[in-house]
C-alpha cells in the first residue's frame, strides 16, 4: 500500500478565498493508487512548503504538490522542493511538459520538478485542476514501479 500526502500551494486557497479543486482532483484520481495520509494547504512561501515536505517525508512514500510551479513572482514550489530532495528524477517532469504540449502550449511554462528524499518521491504538479488531471494521467502508471525501486526493490527492470 503506497502512502501519500497532498500539499496544495496557493496564497488564495490558504486564505479561503478560493476552493482547492486541484487537491480534490488529485485525491479522486489517485484513490486506487494508495492511501492518502495527509492533506494540507499552504501559501506560496518557501519555508512553509519545505516544512510540510520535510514533515511528510517521515511518514509517506509519495508526495504530490499542486501549484506554484509557474513564472509569477510568488511561484516558489520548485525552489522549495529542490531544497528538500537529495536526487532529482527529471524524466517525470520532462514527460509532463512534453506530453502536456499536446493539450496546451503553456505546458512548457510549468517549472515542476520531481525527486527523492530518503524513501519518499516528491512530484510537483501545476496548479489548475485541468493541468493536474492531465499531468497525473501522464505519469500515474509508472508510480508503483518508481516507489518499489525507491524502497529498494532489486528485481530486474528490463523487459525482453
Ligand atoms: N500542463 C498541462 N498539462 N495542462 C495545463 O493546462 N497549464 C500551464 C502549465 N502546465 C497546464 C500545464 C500553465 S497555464 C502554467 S502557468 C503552468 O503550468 C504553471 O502553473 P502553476 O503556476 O499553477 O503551477
Amino acid at each position: 500500500m503506497i502512502t501519500i500526502a497532498i500539499l496544495t500551494i496557493s496564497d488564495k486557497c490558504s486564505k479561503g478565498e478560493r476552493e482547492d479543486k486541484s487537491g480534490q482532483v488529485i485525491s479522486h484520481i489517485i484513490k486506487d493508487l494508495g492511501k492518502i495520509k495527509f492533506y494540507d494547504i499552504v501559501p506560496d512561501e518557501v519555508d512553509l512548503i519545505k516544512h510540510k515536505l520535510l514533515q511528510y517525508c517521515d511518514y509517506v512514500d509519495l508526495i504530490f504538490t499542486t501549484g506554484g510551479t509557474g513564472l509569477s513572482p510568488r511561484d516558489v514550489t520548485p525552489e522549495a522542493t529542490k531544497e528538500v530532495i537529495q536526487k532529482e528524477v527529471p524524466g517525470i517532469a520532462e514527460a509532463m511538459r512534453v506530453e502536456g504540449l499536446k493539450s496546451t502550449r503553456q505546458a512548457i511554462l510549468s517549472r515542476a520538478i520531481a525527486g527523492i528524499r530518503d524513501k519518499t518521491l516528491i512530484i510537483n504538479l501545476p496548479g489548475s485542476p485541468k493541468a493536474v488531471k492531465e499531468c497525473l494521467e501522464i505519469i500515474i502508471d509508472v508510480i508503483p514501479h518508481a516507489i518499489a525501486k525507491i524502497k529498494g526493490d532489486m528485481s530486474e527492470c528490463a523487459q525482453a
